[in-house]
C-alpha cells in the first residue's frame, strides 16, 4: 500500500488484541515489522505467523516502563533494518475500580505503563526520527481521552496524558507527524487484570458492544499510508451501536 511497503514500524503490545492485529495488517501491507511486549512466546508466534504469509517482521522482549528496555528495543529495530520509521506506542493496562478501593499499586501500573511507556517510546525514538528528518509516532489513547466512567478515573487520567503528549509533540514537530488513535470498546484481553469485583460487571457491561481489533488496526494503516505531508493527528473509532 502507498507510503507502507517497507517502512521500518516499531509496535509496542504486539503480543495480542490491538498491536497484533495491526502488527499483521500493516506486514501483509508491505511493511517490516518489529514487535515487543513482555510475552515472548507470543510475539514468537505471531513473528513465524507473519514470516509464514511471506511477510518481514522481528521481536524483541519489551517492558515499555524501563527507559533502557525501551531504548534497547527501538534501537534493535534501527540496528536491524537500518531506520525508524514509526513507532506504535500501544502497550496499555486497565486495571478499572473506584477510587474508594484505593487499589494504589494498579494506579502507579497504569501510570507506569500508559503514560511513561509512551515518554519512553518518544525518548527513545524522536532522536533517530530528528536525525533522519522524518518519522512517525501513533500513540494509543482511548475514548477515555475524550470521557471519563466510574471506575476509570485513573485509567482515563493516562490516557489523557497520553492525548496531551501526543498534541504537545505535533505542535512541536515540523518533520514527524504524530497520531492519536482513540479506541472505543475493543474485544481484547484489556481489562483482565481488574481485581474489583464492581469494575468487571463495568467492563462486562461495556463489552457487550465492542469492535474487533482490525478496525483499529485499519485506523492505524489509514494514518500511516498517508503522503508525508499530510498528518492524520487523531482517530476515534467507535462501535456504530455504542454511546460510548
Ligand atoms: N480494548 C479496548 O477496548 C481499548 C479501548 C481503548 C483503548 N485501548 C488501548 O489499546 C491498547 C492495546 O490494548 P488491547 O485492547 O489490545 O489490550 P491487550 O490485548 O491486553 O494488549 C495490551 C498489550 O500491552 C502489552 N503490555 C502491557 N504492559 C506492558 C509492559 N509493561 N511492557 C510492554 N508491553 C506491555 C501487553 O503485552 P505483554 O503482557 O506481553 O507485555 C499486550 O500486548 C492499550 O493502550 C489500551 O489502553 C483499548
Amino acid at each position: 500500500m502507498f507510503n507502507v511497503e517497507n517502512k521500518v514500524i516499531a509496535i509496542t503490545g504486539a503480543s495480542s488484541g490491538i498491536g497484533e492485529v495491526t502488527a499483521k495488517l500493516l506486514a501483509k501491507n508491505g511493511a517490516t515489522v518489529v514487535l515487543g511486549a513482555r510475552r515472548t512466546q507470543r510475539l514468537e508466534k505471531i513473528v513465524e505467523e507473519i514470516h509464514n504469509q511471506g511477510g518481514t517482521a522481528e521481536f524483541k522482549a519489551v517492558d515499555v516502563t524501563n527507559r533502557e528496555d525501551m531504548k534497547a528495543f527501538i534501537h534493535f529495530a534501527k540496528d536491524r533494518f537500518g531506520r525508524v520509521d514509526v513507532i506504535f506506542n500501544n502497550a496499555g493496562v486497565m486495571p478499572l475500580a473506584p477510587l474508594n478501593a484505593l487499589k494504589v499499586e494498579e494506579w502507579d501500573t497504569m501510570i507506569n505503563v500508559n503514560i511513561h511507556g509512551v515518554l519512553n517510546g518518544i525518548a527513545a525514538g524522536l532522536p533517530i526520527m530528528e536525525a533522519q528528518g522524518s518519522g512517525q509516532f501513533i500513540n494509543t489513547a482511548s475514548i477515555g481521552a475524550h470521557m471519563v466512567v466510574p471506575t476509570g478515573a485513573v485509567y482515563c487520567a493516562t490516557k489523557y496524558a497520553v492525548w496531551a503528549i501526543s498534541e504537545g509533540l505535533r505542535q512541536e514537530s515540523k518533520k514527524i507527524r504524530v497520531t492519536t488513535i482513540s479506541p472505543g470498546v475493543v474485544a481484547t484481553e484489556l481489562g483482565s487484570d481488574i481485581t474489583e469485583e464492581s469494575a468487571k460487571d463495568t467492563l462486562k457491561e461495556l463489552r457487550q458492544i465492542a469492535l474487533t481489533p482490525d478496525a483499529i488496526a485499519r485506523a492505524v494503516l489509514y494514518a500511516v499510508s498517508q503522503p508525508d505531508d499530510v498528518d492524520v493527528n487523531e482517530i476515534i473509532v467507535r462501535p456504530t451501536k455504542s454511546a460510548f
